[in-house]
């Protein structure tokens, strides 16, 4: 009877722990993606890739670390800098052995609302991103099994993968899913402009204001909606990027329109990420207004708004300022820890 008892209670305490770990491993809740007022909504892949506490947490983790590149030097962060929106201030991205890339690092910021990735939109979904830099031998020339080779000994790893996906088993799936995971929650918002929308209290200056009403005029039509981009491509005629694998989306579809058409770009926070363009060939906002003042390369594929314009964007001295006061208003200070 005694030992029967003892087995039994032996058996209790067993369950119990057992239960406890499994509930460990199941408390993971999901972290839900409120969209902003006016925003588009989520795109499809979130659905089936749900922010967790711990799958964002691995993600962030993961994202800073170094050991992602061959070297032991570059983690994402290490070109996606958060103080600057996650961009570099660098005209083109440096990588590896300071090797450098042929595109300008972009912002990361509201990607759970956009439907395509990258300066020429190749990737669709956030989750087949993270391979790229990887293995790009400019940026951390390493291979996906290197990189679960080195981390798989890390006990604080181990215990985060269990968190995040019930087991401490480490994938190439699952290591995208976290950074995914990780960027889906990037979301800016909180800019005067957001605050002034929301009636929050908030006025525009009269320079915003007057900014805002030329911007409305003469910019909104590519760099619309909240996200301040249409997700279009175009050919705007900016100097020409002299690598020659460069073709813009045109390197995606092979159609002659697409030649050097570009992503357009959003503007939120784009007081944090100079210089400008697909490779940094404009060191300040108000180098780019000239440029649009001045007039563009033309092209035949050179877009219907600034070619039914004369290849230009014409701009008084007075509206450039106020535009790029405009501008200064989509700047969010919490974003980057501020
Ligand atoms: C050497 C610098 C560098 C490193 C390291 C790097 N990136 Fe990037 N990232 C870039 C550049 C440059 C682009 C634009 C590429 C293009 O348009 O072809 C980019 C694009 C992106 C985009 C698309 C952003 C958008 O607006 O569409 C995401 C997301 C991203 N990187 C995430 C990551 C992650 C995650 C890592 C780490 C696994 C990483 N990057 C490592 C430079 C870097
Ligand atoms: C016909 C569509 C169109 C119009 C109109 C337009 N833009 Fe753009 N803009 C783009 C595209 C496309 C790019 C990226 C082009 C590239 O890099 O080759 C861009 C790039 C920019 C950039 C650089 C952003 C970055 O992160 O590199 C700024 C700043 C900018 N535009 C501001 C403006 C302002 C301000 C106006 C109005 C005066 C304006 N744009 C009008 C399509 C447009």
């Amino acid at each position: 009877m005694k030992t029967v008892l003892w087995v039994l209670t032996a058996l209790l305490i067993a369950i119990s722990c057992s239960k406890r770990e499994v509930n460990e491993s199941i408390n993971n809740p999901e972290i839900v993606l409120e969209t902003p007022a006016e925003f588009p909504a989520l795109n499809s892949s979130v659905a089936q890739n749900r922010p967790t506490k711990y799958g964002v947490e691995l993600g962030e983790k993961l994202f800073h670390e170094k050991r992602f590149s061959g070297n032991n030097t570059i983690s994402c962060a290490s070109c996606h800098n958060p103080a600057l929106a996650f961009s570099d201030g660098k005209p083109r991205a440096v990588g590896i052995y300071g090797r450098t890339g042929f595109r300008n690092t972009p912002a990361i910021q509201n990607m759970a609302f956009m439907k395509f990735y990258n300066w020429d939109g190749n990737i669709l979904q956030l989750e087949k991103q993270p391979l790229v830099p990887i293995i790009t031998h400019e940026e951390m020339n390493s291979s996906i099994l290197e990189v679960i080779g080195k981390i798989a000994g890390d006990a604080d790893y181990k215990k985060l993968f269990t968190q995040a996906f019930g087991d401490g088993t480490i994938t190439a799936d699952r290591i995208y899913r976290s950074i995914a995971q990780y960027e889906y929650t990037l979301i800016s918002a909180n800019s005067k402009y957001d605050r002034v929308k929301r009636n929050e209290g908030d006025q525009f200056t009269a320079e915003e204001a007057r900014g805002y009403a030329t911007f409305k005029s003469k910019c909104a039509s590519c760099h619309s909606t909240a996200l301040f981009t249409d997700q279009s491509f175009r050919n705007v005629g900016f100097p020409l990027n002299p690598n020659a694998e460069e073709a813009g989306r045109g390197r995606v579809t092979g159609r002659p329109s697409d030649q050097m058409a570009f992503r357009v770009p959003s503007l939120r926070n784009a007081i944090y990420t100079a210089p400008y363009g697909s490779f940094g060939q404009f060191p300040t906002l108000r180098s780019v207004l000239d440029y649009f003042d001045k007039g563009v390369l033309d092209a035949e594929n050179l877009d219907p708004i600034l070619k039914e314009n004369g290849n230009r964007i014409p701009l008084t001295a007075q509206e450039k300022l106020d535009i790029i006061a405009f501008i200064e208003t989509l700047s969010d200070p919490t974003f980057i820890g501020k």
